[in-house]
């Protein structure tokens, strides 16, 4: 890649070594500047550099190097950058941006501070994430930075211009920059670079030193030499890092000896569960290192992920298949295995991004939880009050479930704790579980107009409450439930309509009695719970999206098995039979205190109805697929009583309508509901699901009765509920394509 404009005219690197050396010949090769002067004091590596092409000029002087120069790169041993910059300072010229290259920025700031007295605006510190055992300028190579991370720490007064133009430089040579302060670089790099390198210095000179030791490196085994790999790095310039970043270093060694000496302990005392804990924990934070290091996601999906769905129109769905686990089911079986007491396994657990959210948080929490794998988790419960303060914040995704439920759980808890989640999930109400948490006692912060983070300080008596909701909310009354399992006395929980219940049903089965009356249900504080074997039936929710694709495509037939039909889930099959769906249940059976049947669908002529709003806290969830239905019966479909759906994922009323409108077909929107006149035709057209699972989810079904292609953007969180809904949809017929999810 050449950019068109080169974001600098006379760039010169000071230090030929192997980053100055790759960062000179990156700018050449891929013109980011006019003229690449370089300078080294060892005056082989510099005539080198113009031989191999790595600089247009080498300069005699480092004064003669940085005159006329609108870019200073110091690419110099940390040891040496004072000296240089007193005698650079002389001849920098206005308008110039400093900048380095070296492992710690703290120590660069404060050599710039002795020198010029300040830290200038036109000093910008960098440090390039990237590098390799060889060193010198025969290593260079113009490649070294391509998809690695390069961090700049541009002070509060930083020259703003020149922060974008380094940007743009570094980006040149295929890096993603990142930007923070320079004492939290140097932090994190204690942490993630400097301690590992230290690790490995010391093992293998301990090894080394062994009277066995050519014995013990002719055995050593693949681990040992991938673990020990950095240990052949650069001396010097590890001694100058371990030097100048001593505070942040020392920090990491302390923690780490105490962690150490935990394992000891608990190998010494032969304490397997302790070494099950960690080691599963440390696992699973290695599996997703990448997604967990950008506080992102679990599974598949990241920031950088963007994922397409482009639609082709038309098909029928045919076949037997089963979806994947119930995400409400998912989560609880986590959060009451993880408190119980013995060792709950699970099966059909939903590997979704929201539930492994849940079970992630759980292992910060030090509960050793095996798997999941094909489904299958094994909890090691650590009893009601066996659970440990997190090391940092609890990262729910895009899950508004985990997040109440935790509220609930957490303000019992000893420990503080904070919980945070995506974009959308900052967005949504939390008030209504903070509001009657603390009026059992609780203390919670939480951010502007009651939003996420969630601050819940521990150590906070509850006392139980009744409660009257507002809403007809299964999150709300599960974490006040779940918070009542710790208060003092009864909590109670009357709902306005019914909602689900799997909370209430999933504690009877841990052995923990939920009073049930009428509308009310209440627990008594103190109890505890014991463990159980738990199998999730398949979510109602993700069965929905074939229930409505084979009802709307001609000549589909299609069995979905093993579907969780708890009353308070099954609003969608009773709004589709009512709009004359031809849905057959079978094989009906109760497991686990949840009833679960197979259901045949086939294609149907669909009529509008006014959906009765008692249906609508049993079908929350299925709304957006319901109006595809509805968009494709015969007469007007009427919403109301339904305003809840605007503070899901997203605003699912005006989302869709949205959506609907870019495909020509016209909806009417109100403020709690929506009208839909079916028999309109849907176009081909370009829909948003601005990252809402069960939008993407709706457009891809809608595709069915298209008359042209349809794109549907930003879809990578369908991960989030229903992962393998792309390989499944193409299995029954739908037409689908997949970009970006690799
Ligand atoms: C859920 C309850 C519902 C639902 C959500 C899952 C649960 O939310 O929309 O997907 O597992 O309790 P509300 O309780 O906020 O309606």
């Amino acid at each position: 890649m050449s950019v068109a404009q080169p974001p600098f005219h006379r760039v010169a690197v000071i230090g030929l070594g192997l980053i100055g050396g790759s960062l000179a010949s990156a700018i050449r090769k891929q013109g980011l500047a006019e003229v690449v002067v370089g300078f080294d004091a060892r005056r082989d590596e510099l005539s080198l550099g113009v031989e191999l092409g790595v600089i247009d000029l080498a300069a005699d002087s480092v004064e003669g190097a940085v005159a006329g120069c609108d870019l200073v790169v110091l690419a110099v041993p940390v040891r040496a950058t004072r000296q240089v910059l007193s005698d650079i300072k002389p001849v920098l010229e206005e308008g110039v941006i400093l900048s380095d290259v070296g492992s710690t920025k703290s120590s660069f700031v404060a050599d710039i501070e002795a020198v010029f007295g300040e830290l200038p605006s036109w000093v910008i510190p960098g440090h390039p994430i990237a590098g390799s055992e060889k060193s010198g300028i025969r290593a260079a190579q113009a490649e070294l930075f391509a998809n690695h991370k390069v961090i700049l720490t541009p002070a509060n007064n930083a020259n703003q211009g020149g922060v974008a133009r380094l940007k743009t430089l570094w980006e040149g040579t295929g890096a993603t920059v990142l930007t923070m302060s320079a004492a939290y670089h140097d932090e994190v790099l204690a942490a993630t670079s400097h301690l590992p390198h230290l690790i490995a210095f010391s093992l293998v000179d301990t090894l080394a030193g062994e009277d066995e030791n050519m014995d013990i490196f002719r055995y050593a085994a693949g681990g040992f030499r991938d673990f020990t790999r950095i240990a052949a790095s650069d001396p010097v310039m590890w001694h100058d890092i371990f030097l100048s970043n001593r505070e942040a270093v020392l920090r990491g060694i302390d923690h780490f000896t105490e962690d150490l000496g935990r394992l000891r302990c608990a190998i010494a005392n032969g304490d397997g569960a302790e070494l099950l804990r960690v080691f599963s924990r440390a696992k699973a934070a290695r599996d997703h290192f990448s997604k967990m290091l950008s506080g992102q996601a679990y599974v598949t999906t990241n920031i950088d992920n963007q994922v397409t769905f482009h639609m082709q129109p038309g098909g029928a769905v045919n076949g037997d298949i089963r979806v994947p686990g119930d995400k409400s089911m998912s989560h609880r079986s986590i959060m009451l295995g993880a408190l119980a007491e013995g060792t709950t396994e699970v099966k059909g657990f939903l590997e979704g991004e929201d539930s492994l959210a849940t079970l992630q948080a759980f292992r910060d929490m030090g509960v050793t939880i095996e798997g999941p794998e094909e489904g299958f988790v094994r909890i090691h419960g650590v009893g009601m009050n066996g659970l440990q303060a997190p090391r940092g914040q609890l990262y729910l995704g895009n899950s508004g479930t985990a997040m109440r439920l935790f509220a609930g759980l957490l303000a019992a808890q000893k420990f503080d704790s904070e919980l945070s989640g995506d974009a959308s999930l900052s967005k949504r109400p939390m008030g209504r579980v903070a509001d009657p948490l603390r009026a059992m006692g609780a203390v919670i912060e939480t951010a502007d107009g009651g939003r996420p983070p969630l601050k819940i300080r521990g150590g906070h008596e509850l006392t139980g409450i009744h409660y009257e909701m507002p809403v007809a909310s299964a999150q709300v009354k599960s974490c006040l439930l779940l918070a009542g399992l710790y208060a003092e006395g009864v909590t109670s929980v009357t709902e306005p309509a019914p909602t689900r219940d799997h909370t209430e049903r999933m504690l009877e089965g841990f052995g923990y009695h939920v009073h049930r009356d009428g509308a009310t249900a209440s627990v008594t504080g103190g109890g505890k719970l014991t463990a159980c074997s738990i199998d999730v039936p398949a979510d109602i929710s993700s069965a929905a999206f074939f229930l409505v694709a084979a009802s709307i495509a001609e000549g589909s037939d299609l069995t979905l098995r093993h579907v969780g039909m708890n009353p308070t889930r099954v609003g969608v099959i009773n709004i589709l039979k009512q709009m004359g769906a031809n849905i057959e249940v079978m094989n009906e059976s109760v497991i686990g205190g949840e009833p679960v049947a197979d259901l045949r669908v086939r294609s149907a002529a669909l009529r509008g109805i006014e959906i009765p709003e008692e249906q609508v806290p049993l079908a929350i969830d299925e709304f957006p697929v319901l109006f595809i239905a509805a968009v494709c019966a015969e007469g007007r479909t009427v919403l109301r009583g339904a305003e809840e759906l605007r503070v899901k994922e997203s605003d699912r009323i005006q989302v869709m309508a949205d959506g609907l409108a870019n495909l020509g077909v016209e909806t009417t929107v109100t403020s709690d509901g929506i009208i839909i006149d079916g028999g309109q035709e849907i176009g081909s057209g370009t829909v948003e699901s601005y990252g809402d699972h069960r939008i993407s989810m709706s457009f891809a079904v809608a595709s069915l009765r298209a008359t042209g292609a349809i794109r549907i953007n930003d879809c990578a969180n369908v991960a989030t509920s229903f992962p393998g809904f792309v390989e499944l949809a193409l299995k029954t017929g739908i037409r689908i394509n997949a970009e970006g999810n690799d």
